[in-house]
């Protein structure tokens, strides 16, 4: 799409969304100009909020089908569009509702701490969900002593259970991106090239990575710090979808992939376009819906991560 064309499909899509009465929530690794159309850009925790706290009758909701599910199971009267039902999240499906069922059967009394990356399913057999940006605060409000299983990211899960001083049974899962691409040479061969880069990454990256890391937050925790620094250059660990809100919030700092282009994409996240965002508000599908006893199960989880904040 050219310049013009682009333009033209984004007015198309403000006029749409009056019309509609929507909000666009879209999440950071989504293409810029998708964000650019945004009503909020933001992380797992933030997007969750704000669908918590929107008065609009529609919600299109440009991430991965967990995100839309989220925005589902916390607004069961708004209708949720996710402009392509295809973006999946292939950490989410490492986990089915039956395996959680086995290892919780496994380990009776254990609480169980499903990062969002789930599907209502597998958030409806949880205690508590938990983001990026909250894990280590979640894991220490459970109660000393208590098992903890924590799915499905097993990077998370070290980290957040390193931080928090509790121990977690984790579950295999990972992020294909995070954890195949953003290696220890990869970061190490940034750090070489740009000696006076501070390293921020994501804790979906492996811990090896993570131990090499100045900082360690989720995608909205990564601008913040980034505005907040004294530093001037930062080598980013994470999808490069990010580095768009990075380059807007901090316009005088340079940001590095810490890994080569194409590494650092999700493609999930990229099925999500302008013209895919202007045909749900045309045609108000696809729409994303939670069966009714997952949802107030999941609810339940979600609700209770909402409350103990960031
Ligand atoms: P954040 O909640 O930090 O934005 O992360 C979401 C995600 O899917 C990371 O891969
Ligand atoms: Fe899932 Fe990884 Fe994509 Fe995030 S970046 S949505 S964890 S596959």
């Amino acid at each position: 799409m050219n310049e013009a064309e682009r333009e033209a499909v984004a007015r198309d899509i403000l006029r749409l969304k009056r019309d509609r009465r929507a909000v666009i929530l879209a999440h950071n690794y989504q293409r810029p100009e998708v964000q650019d159309i945004a009503d909020y850009v933001g992380d797992s925790l933030g997007l969750s909020r704000q669908a918590a706290a929107t008065d609009r009758p529609v919600i299109v909701f440009c991430g991965v089908h967990f995100m839309a599910e989220t925005a589902a199971t916390l607004c069961p009267d708004r209708i949720v569009l996710l402009p392509d039902l295809k973006a999946g999240c292939p950490m989410a499906d490492m986990i089915t509702a039956d395996q959680l069922r086995e290892e919780k059967a496994a380990h009776p009394g254990a609480a169980v701490v499903a990062y969002v990356n789930t599907t209502a399913e597998v958030k409806a057999l949880s205690d508590v969900c938990c983001t990026s940006a909250n894990a280590v605060r979640v894991l220490r409000s459970i109660e000393p002593g208590r098992e903890i299983i924590f799915v499905p990211d097993k990077n998370l899960a070290a980290y957040a259970s390193a931080q928090a001083g509790r121990p977690v049974i984790p579950w295999p899962g990972f992020c294909p991106t995070h954890h195949h691409w953003i290696t220890q040479e990869a970061v190490a061969r940034a750090r070489r090239e740009h000696p006076e880069a501070l390293v921020v990454v994501h804790p979906e990256c492996n811990p090896e990575v993570v131990a090499m890391a100045d900082h360690v937050a989720s995608t909205t925790g990564m601008v913040r710090y980034a505005r907040e620094s004294p530093a001037r250059q930062f080598i980013i660990g994470t999808e490069e979808g990010l580095l768009h809100q990075l380059r807007k919030a901090c316009p005088d700092k340079a940001f590095y992939p810490a890994a080569p282009h194409p590494g650092m994409i999700c493609p999930n996240m990229k099925t999500i376009t302008l013209r895919k965002v202007r045909h749900a508000l045309e045609t108000l599908q696809p729409q994303v819906t939670v069966p009714e006893p997952v949802r107030t199960r999941a609810l339940a989880a979600i609700q209770r991560m909402l409350e103990l904040g960031s």
